[in-house]
């Protein structure tokens, strides 16, 4: 796991969002995971500017939501499908059917599950899955306890990601749904690059334990530890729980350029 202490959120979304733009343009078939949130939302901001800028075209790519709440009404602006299409489908000049979303609406949820995790592999696999981290310690949506052998399936959110979540429902915990469809743990390190970014001393006790805890399901990041390439992406407030912070300065200083993240 590479650990990656950046400046500031700006220079952090501007580094990812370059990994993105360099897949893209080696790969202009590439398959992008996507996270959806406060995370990840200044990197689609920077790919956005990118493509307006005539330097990428997303025209070929192909893209897999990595959650969706259950029960939200077609169309409901809070709903991932809806925010990935204003953040990313439009600002990126993508067509909808590029992108693929756990079909949560679905009156029988379990083969549409596992048919999502056949559409990914259907694909080709995901070549680089974008993540952001729950202060519990989730990815995706797969909240602590879940099997890190999981694949997508439905899930019971817990109180705190609903409080976390409700400012995406004007502050009303109760209107954030109970139930999720997210890709499982195992599905998600199947993916062939993992990048997670994580920015706020919020997220400070979670990154601690994502990084540097044991592996276990009572953190799901953890899990992160195991796959081959994995990329943690940190402002210097979500980096304080760090024991070995300077260290991953250090190693990050003295890298050389052409290798990349
Ligand atoms: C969203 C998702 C979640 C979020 C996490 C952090 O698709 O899968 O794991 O990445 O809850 O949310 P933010 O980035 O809003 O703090």
């Amino acid at each position: 796991m590479e650990v990656v202490i950046v400046a500031d959120v700006a220079s952090g979304a501007s580094q990812v969002a370059h990994v993105v733009a360099d897949l893209v343009s080696r790969q202009p078939g590439a398959v992008l995971g996507l996270a959806t949130g406060s995370s990840v939302e200044p990197v689609y901001a920077d790919l956005a500017r990118r493509h307006r800028s005539g330097e990428l075209s997303f025209g070929t790519v192909r893209a897999f939501l990595l959650d969706e709440y259950i029960g939200l009404p077609d169309g409901h602006p809070a709903s991932y499908r809806q925010v990935i299409t204003r953040q990313v489908v439009g600002p990126l000049g993508m067509s909808p059917e590029q992108v693929m979303a756990p079909d949560s609406m679905s009156g029988d949820i379990g083969p549409a599950c596992r048919s999502y995790d056949e559409q990914i592999a259907a694909a080709g696999g995901i070549d680089l899955q974008l993540l952001g981290i729950g202060t519990d310690g989730h990815i995706g949506f797969n909240e602590p306890g879940s099997s890190l052998g999981s694949r997508t399936r439905v899930k019971t959110l817990t109180d705190r990601t609903r409080v976390d979540n409700a400012r995406f429902f004007g502050g009303q915990v109760a209107s954030v749904p109970r139930h999720v469809m997210t890709q499982g743990v195992a599905t998600i390190l199947q993916a062939r690059h993992l990048i997670l970014t994580a920015w706020g001393t919020g997220k400070a006790d979670a990154v601690a334990a994502c990084v540097e805890g044991p592996i276990t399901a009572s953190v799901p990041a953890s899990a992160l530890q195991m796959h081959p390439h994995a990329t943690v992406v940190l402002d210097p407030d979500a980096a304080t729980g760090l024991l070995r912070r300077s260290y991953y300065e250090e190693v990050f200083a003295a890298k050389p350029a052409w290798q990349g993240l």
